[in-house]
């Protein structure tokens, strides 16, 4: 399975923030937005990433991030020229994605909660079919909305309708198999001039191939759009930090528990950023020796 942040964009809602900084590099409190969609990748188990974003912000990202290798993952980079949609990263990323199921996630979202992973496999095995989440949302008209029926079967998605037929947003993270590419080819710009990705999953409910995971109440979909929004996750974030001592997207101590790199290495990164709380929190790791926590993939 290969992997895609999308990480471009306007970020207009952020101005002046954004106007020179990418946003997805900015804090969401300790450490840059877009580690928190890469920790999400990597929770799933993928290695084999492709980064999407605006041509002047490449060289920004490959300066945090590198070719992955220091975490054990491999990162691509494309530039996208301007904002076209969220569709267009699958015809960027024909090449990449090859014959390949693919994620994709969107740079600016952050998941946290109980039941992740198990909701993240669930969608995983479920091949030959896209896969999105739905999750309770105050505000639907300002999403894509699905409507379900009592047994998940999908009926409709709708990119933010005025008249939502259910609270049930569609999140930035969606599984499919390689006929994305084409499909995505056929995606017509929408009134917004867009390349819708409701458009695309429409196109999977027409074919009878689009399962939905529904994401509990237990679990946190935060926004990340607006000033608000970046201060809100800041705090949600510091909050549980330091509440259980447990970091949210520490993107090394993912990769060192799925074993993609062994204690030299963490220890290595850790001391690199030891005068962080987040460096001393990758070198207390090493310490507490709970290596049977260390899944394998
Ligand atoms: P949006 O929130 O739709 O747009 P934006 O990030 O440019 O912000 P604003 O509305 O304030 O102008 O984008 C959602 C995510 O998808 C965000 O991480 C940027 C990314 N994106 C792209 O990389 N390319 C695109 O063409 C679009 C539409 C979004």
């Amino acid at each position: 399975m290969k992997g895609i942040i999308l990480a471009g964009g306007t970020g207009s809602r952020l101005y002046p923030s954004t106007i020179s900084v990418s946003k997805q590099l900015i804090p969401i409190y300790d450490k840059p937005m877009i580690y928190y969609p890469l920790s999400v990748l990597l929770i799933a188990g993928i290695k084999d990433i492709l980064l999407i974003t605006n041509a002047e912000c490449v060289e920004q990202y490959k300066k945090l991030l590198g070719d992955g290798s220091s975490i054990g993952i491999k990162i691509e980079y494309q530039a996208q020229e301007r904002p076209r949609g969220i569709a267009e990263a699958f015809i960027l990323g024909e090449e990449f994605i090859g014959d390949d199921e693919v994620c994709l996630i969107l740079g600016d979202n952050i998941f946290y909660g109980q039941g992740f992973q198990d909701c993240i496999d669930l969608a995983i095995g479920k091949k030959g079919k896209a896969r999105i989440f739905g999750y309770p949302v105050n505000n639907p008209k300002s999403f894509g909305v699905v409507e379900f029926d009592d047994n998940n079967k999908v009926l409709s998605i709708e990119e933010k309708p005025d008249n939502p037929k259910s609270n049930y947003a569609v999140p930035g993270l969606y599984f499919y198999d390689s006929s994305v590419i084409e499909k995505a080819k056929l995606v017509k710009p929408s009134t917004r001039g867009e390349l819708e990705i409701s458009t695309i999953n429409d196109m999977y409910l027409q074919e009878g191939k689009l399962d939905i995971v529904l994401l509990g109440r237990g679990l946190a979909w935060l926004d990340t759009g607006t000033p608000r929004g970046l201060l809100q996750a800041s705090d949600f974030v510091s909050i549980v930090q330091e509440r259980q001592g447990l970091y949210i997207a520490c993107i090394e101590e993912i990769a060192w528990r799925n074993g993609w790199i062994n204690n030299e290495q963490l220890e290595k990164i850790g001391k690199k950023l030891e005068k962080t709380d987040y460096g001393q929190y990758i070198l207390r790791l090493l310490s507490y020796g709970d290596k049977k926590k260390r899944r394998n993939k």
